[in-house]
């Protein structure tokens, strides 16, 4: 009997390519998209149901979970990638802007995990893989909401993954580095930024580049962090700039890593940063927008 998963937000991105690799591997997956016409989206795809489901919406999540083990009789895995991206200074994103990032991100995320944790518990096995970031080990600039609801994420499922090992379920935290998907085209931008922050931003998008991995690097890694029964390693790191960071914060040490850092941010990374941490789409540059 095929192995079944569950994955969220998959209309395109790192959720549809999570989708595409798991039904290429023989699991029937279970895809969620928000919008109606979004259905169609894994339309000639014979293993996969394709279910509408709003995260934000809390009071659905246990439908949805009831709907999905319906799907194929069986649930193995859960992704939880749907996820949303406020940007601006904090001082310019109304609170209505936080609570809206951390509604999608961490309470929507929250609502899904516990529809799905009693089947996991009473079959005594199940992965829950949490899309988290790379924001969440550095927060960038310009990202604070969006960077503290991706740790949440990530201590999350640290705090999960002790809680639940004694009933055989293993929980991952993935921190993807810069991906080129639609999400940089659905940013909830702060409206009115006061000028003194103008030139700040202007150098962080500058030295940004809107380019990134291709979403199938993440996808593999979600592959390999199901397939993993080993509960250990909770925080998974991928594309060549998330892998860099933690590695550059031990050789530099806290101070000297502020600084160089803080230098990047601002479009002057220095010859030794460049060395330790790979631009975003260092690697073959592979667009989903
Ligand atoms: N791209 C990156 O650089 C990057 C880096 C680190 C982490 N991530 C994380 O990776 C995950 C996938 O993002 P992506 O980059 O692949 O962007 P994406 O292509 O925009 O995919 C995000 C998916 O989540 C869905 N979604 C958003 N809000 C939702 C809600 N309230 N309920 C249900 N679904 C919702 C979107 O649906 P719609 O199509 O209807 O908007 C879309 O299908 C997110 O959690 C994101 O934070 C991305």
């Amino acid at each position: 009997m095929s192995k079944v998963i569950v994955v969220t937000g998959t209309a395109s991105g790192l959720g549809k390519a999570t989708v595409e690799k798991f039904s290429a591997e023989g699991w029937d997956v279970v895809a969620t998209v928000r919008k109606e016409a979004d259905l169609k989206v894994h339309d000639g795809n014979p293993r996969v149901r394709t279910l509408l489901l709003d995260v934000d919406d809390e009071g659905a999540a246990a439908g949805f979970a009831e709907a999905a083990l319906a799907a194929f009789g069986r649930v193995d895995a859960l992704v939880n990638n749907a996820g949303s991206y406020q940007m601006g200074p904090l001082e310019a994103s109304t609170m209505e802007q936080v609570h809206g990032q951390f509604q999608t991100n961490v309470f929507g995320l929250i609502a899904v995990t516990k529809a799905f944790l009693p089947t996991f518990r009473a079959q005594r096995s199940g992965v829950v893989v949490n899309i988290s970031s790379l924001t969440a080990e550095q927060g960038y600039p310009y990202n604070a909401a969006y960077a503290a609801s991706k740790a949440a994420v990530a201590t999350l499922s640290e705090a999960l993954s002790m809680e639940l090992a004694e009933f055989g379920i293993v929980v991952r935290a993935i921190m993807p580095g810069q991906h080129a998907t639609r999400i940089f085209t659905k940013i909830d931008a702060a409206a009115e930024v006061p000028e003194d922050y103008q030139a700040g931003i202007a150098s962080f998008f500058g030295a940004t580049p809107m380019t990134g991995s291709s979403p199938s690097v993440t996808a593999d890694a979600v592959y390999r962090a199901v397939l993993d029964p080993a509960p250990e390693q909770v925080r998974v790191y991928t594309g060549p700039d998330s892998e860099a960071i933690p590695h550059a914060k031990r050789i530099l040490g806290p101070q000297e890593y502020w600084r160089e850092f803080r230098e990047a941010a601002v479009g002057r990374p220095s010859a030794l940063f460049r060395t330790l941490v790979p631009a975003p789409g260092s690697e073959p540059l592979q667009r989903d927008v």
